[in-house]
């Protein structure tokens, strides 16, 4: 049977990093007694379609900051045909017109997505949001990269992509994806925000965005704001407090900064006392030949 699997390309997105994350799941995942999954940083989500399918869990929560992306899911989840409808018509569109003239109508609907970000209610799902999931996805296909990033003003400005036959409309996992998300709570939310329902039944995965490896890496700005040391220090304080207060099973990635300065012990001193485990990325670490290639991200987990 064919499973949903993530609908946009997300930077960080951990589909490569699926198997070896595997071996690293709490047993109790395995065994069945995890009941609830979160995560707090759910992005394009690979790892939360991954656990969902194979892992026995009866409630999952996923929320992220960024709002046009938790508005997505929210559609997907409840206004589903209404979606499709939109999105054929992009789809129509973008494909029955000449190449010269898929650029200007990416630049229209960048524009458009742009503009609607003030005039949206963000508490109450309206036929509004249809239409932002609508161009949110159909710019993910068909921007440069297929990537979402926002400038200081928090406006989407990746720039147009240039695919032959890009899958606007991806009908089937579209809606083994509505299906998957019908028993998920979906929430535009600080990572913080899952601490009163997490339990020791609770198996947590953090995602969040990486520290930058090196003072010139580029840094990936997915909600218009920074994700600084200040804020790896607070996430660090938190997971703390899930694992004493709330008995819940956690994992935590990101990027190790040992691949640029062996030195640098920033997540052993945060996370001491926990345990660490590396997998290997196949990230870019900047421009330079030889940074490129393997390198190591890191994984914590309280188990
Ligand atoms: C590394 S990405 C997650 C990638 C995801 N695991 C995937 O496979 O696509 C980090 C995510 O954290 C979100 N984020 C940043 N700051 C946040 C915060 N304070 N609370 C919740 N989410 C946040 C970003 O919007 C982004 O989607």
């Amino acid at each position: 049977m064919n499973k949903a699997k993530p609908f946009l390309k997300w930077a960080g997105g951990k589909k490569q990093l699926l198997k070896q994350f595997e071996n690293l799941y709490p047993d109790e995942l395995k065994q069945g007694k995890i009941k609830k999954y979160i995560e707090p940083f759910v992005g394009g989500g690979a790892v939360f379609f991954e656990i969902i399918q194979k892992y026995n869990v009866s409630y999952s929560y996923i929320s992220d900051i960024n709002k046009n992306l938790i508005l997505t899911y929210v559609v997907i989840q409840k206004k589903l045909f209404k979606l499709l409808e939109t999105l054929e018509k992009y789809q129509k569109q973008y494909h029955n017109i000449e190449e010269e003239q898929r650029k200007p109508l990416f630049l229209s609907i960048r524009e458009d997505f742009n503009s609607q970000k003030s005039k949206i209610n963000y508490k109450k799902l309206s036929d509004k949001w249809i239409l932002v999931a609508a161009q949110l996805i159909f710019l993910n296909k068909t921007c440069f990269n297929g990537l979402f990033r926002l400038n200081s003003k928090g406006e989407f400005n990746v720039p147009f992509g240039k695919y032959n036959n890009p899958n606007i409309l991806d009908i089937d996992n579209l809606i083994l994806v509505s299906k998957i998300l019908q028993n998920t709570e979906i929430v535009i939310a600080d990572y913080k925000s899952c601490f009163k329902v997490a339990d020791e039944k609770t198996f947590i995965y953090f995602d969040p965005p990486y520290r930058p490896i090196s003072k010139t890496a580029n840094f990936t700005n997915y909600a218009g704001f920074e994700f600084t040391d200040r804020e790896q220090i607070q996430l660090a304080d938190f997971f703390k407090k899930l694992d004493t207060q709330k008995n819940a099973k956690l994992m935590l990635s990101n990027s190790d900064p040992k691949n640029e300065n062996s030195d640098d012990s920033f997540f052993e001193k945060l996370y001491d006392g926990y345990n660490f485990h590396q997998v290997n990325a196949n990230r870019m670490i900047n421009c330079i030949g030889k940074n490129r290639g393997q390198i190591n991200e890191l994984v914590i987990t309280n188990y």
